[in-house]
């Protein structure tokens, strides 16, 4: 999926239009690239909430994430790496399994039926 196109700008972040919301299969993930950069989007329906992560792995840097299984631990929702199950938090990218990775987080705004992602600047 490569459609972007900015939306608009607040002081700090420039909302990009990533997908219509039909695009990401309900409980599962989908790439998308917004200025060349690789973002995992995820559709957790179950909860009622979108997340982005960077699709990039940290443990062996693999463009994978996009691809992993959502669920959640307690209260936290969470991703696991298809490769090697190390699992991060979707709300703040620390690592679940691993105190030595982190992974970025994005902002989700869903309007209209079409999914925006906020990057900084
Ligand atoms: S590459 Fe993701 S857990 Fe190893």
């Amino acid at each position: 999926m490569e459609a972007v196109a900015i939306k608009s700008t607040d002081k700090e972040l420039t909302w990009h239009l990533a997908c219509h919301v039909d695009d990401v299969p309900a409980n599962g993930g989908a790439c998308v690239l917004i200025e060349g950069r690789q973002i995992a989007l995820f559709n957790f329906a179950r909860r009622g909430e979108w997340y982005a992560t960077d699709n990039e792995c940290p443990h062996r840097q693999q463009m994978a994430l996009a691809r992993g299984m959502i669920g959640s631990q307690g209260d936290e929702p969470k991703v696991a790496c298809p490769f090697h199950k190390k699992t991060f938090s979707l709300t703040d990218g620390r690592c679940l399994s691993d105190e030595g990775y982190q992974i970025n987080t994005y902002p989700v705004e869903v309007r209209v039926g079409l999914v925006y992602i906020g990057l900084e600047g």
